[in-house]
């Protein structure tokens, strides 16, 4: 039999509804987004009593436009695939309680996710607008996302050394405080990444948080640092920044988190002998990131794989890309499944 076959994916773990029915973990026949990002953007951030609400709302139109684009019937898919965290509760039961509601009507076995899961299976999701390497074992991955930041390395599939992880925010997290702090929109991250791409003297430079040899991270003294820089900047004002310095220190941010993220993958693949570099999570949208550790992977002779951003942000691709492996490997959930907000991926 072949790998799973067709699997319907439930994503709901933070402010994006997804839906997507892939086959064999790798072809994407149908992947439908429903972005809150504006409706959190009037907040500043997610409120996660307003996104359980909307995922309520727009779950059902999802799936009857991710099931119309894919042009299957339920005797074509063997399983119904769901995150069960990590994430936020109220958001998580929405996708669940779903999942479970399909699964159980149409009879079919119930296989639940990792979220972070989900972003590492990204990159093998094969895509029709360009060639993707398959990732090739061993190898190491850094996914960094709005909740994680950590390095993992995989001898084989599902099974994951932690390297090293954040100590205090996720890059996505310091880019969206950040973002704050310059009075850019919400999310930071993407916010961030087009101001910086204005900055022309690149006279800002912020401290790099090396830990010592340590795979781990560190973004909160990068975070402190900015928003001194910030505030003296403006006076003590609550005058906004003209937009060239806006320009000047979203580039010397992004260029720390950046400098460290590729430096500690690169050294840490290397220390693994890793035949590939694996890069996901909503941060690997970022293009600076893209391609500062690609030209990096390629000088230490592994190639990069990295999804396209759409596939790096939150959506039900990945999760039915992780779903595959862990149908073929057994994994399945009964109708008692519940919300697991921190559920770890590995463990050191
Ligand atoms: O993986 P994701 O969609 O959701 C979580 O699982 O957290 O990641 C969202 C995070 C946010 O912090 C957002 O600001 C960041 O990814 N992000 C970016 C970019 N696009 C999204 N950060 C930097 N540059 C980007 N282009
Ligand atoms: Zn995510």
């Amino acid at each position: 039999m072949k790998r799973g076959g067709l699997i319907l994916a439930v994503e709901s773990s933070c402010d994006e509804t997804g839906i997507a029915v892939v086959e064999d973990g790798r072809k994407i026949h149908s992947n439908v987004v429903a972005s809150q990002v504006a409706m959190h953007a009037a907040t500043g951030g997610i409120v996660p009593e307003v996104a359980a609400r909307a995922h309520l709302r727009w779950i059902v139109p999802v799936l009857d436009e991710a099931w119309s684009a894919a042009g299957v019937g339920w005797d074509d898919i063997s399983a119904v695939a769901v995150t069960e965290g990590p994430g936020l509760a109220g958001s998580l039961l929405v996708g669940i309680n779903f999942a479970k509601t399909l699964a159980y009507v149409h009879g079919k076995p119930l296989v639940p996710v990792s979220h972070l899961e989900g972003h590492l299976y990204a990159a093998w999701l094969t895509d029709e607008a360009r060639e993707v390497p398959e990732p090739l074992f061993p190898l190491v991955a850094l996914i960094v996302s709005g909740g994680h930041t950590f390095l993992v390395e995989m001898r084989d599939h599902l099974q994951y050394r932690l390297l090293g992880e954040t100590l205090d925010d996720a890059a996505g997290e310091a880019f969206d405080k950040v973002g704050r702090l310059l009075g850019l929109p919400y999310p930071g991250g993407p916010a961030i990444m087009k101001a910086a791409a204005a900055a022309v003297r690149h006279d800002v430079a912020f401290p790099r948080a090396w830990l010592g040899d340590s795979f781990d991270f560190s973004f909160s003294g990068l975070k402190t640092a900015a928003r001194r820089t910030i505030a003296v900047e403006a006076g003590g004002a609550e005058m906004p920044l003209p937009q060239d310095r806006v320009a000047e220190l979203a580039d010397g941010f992004q260029e720390s988190v950046v400098d460290v993220l590729v430096t500690k993958t690169i050294r840490a693949a290397k220390a693994a002998g890793a035949r590939s570099v694996v890069l996901g999570g909503g941060v690997a949208a970022n293009r600076v990131l893209r391609d500062r550790l690609a030209q990096a992977a390629r000088a230490a002779g592994m190639p990069l794989v990295v999804p396209r951003p759409a596939l790096c942000t939150d959506n039900g691709a990945m999760i039915g890309a992780a779903a595959a492996r862990r149908f073929e490997a057994g994994t399945r959930a009964g109708l008692d499944l519940d919300a697991k907000p921190s559920l770890p991926l590995a463990r050191r």
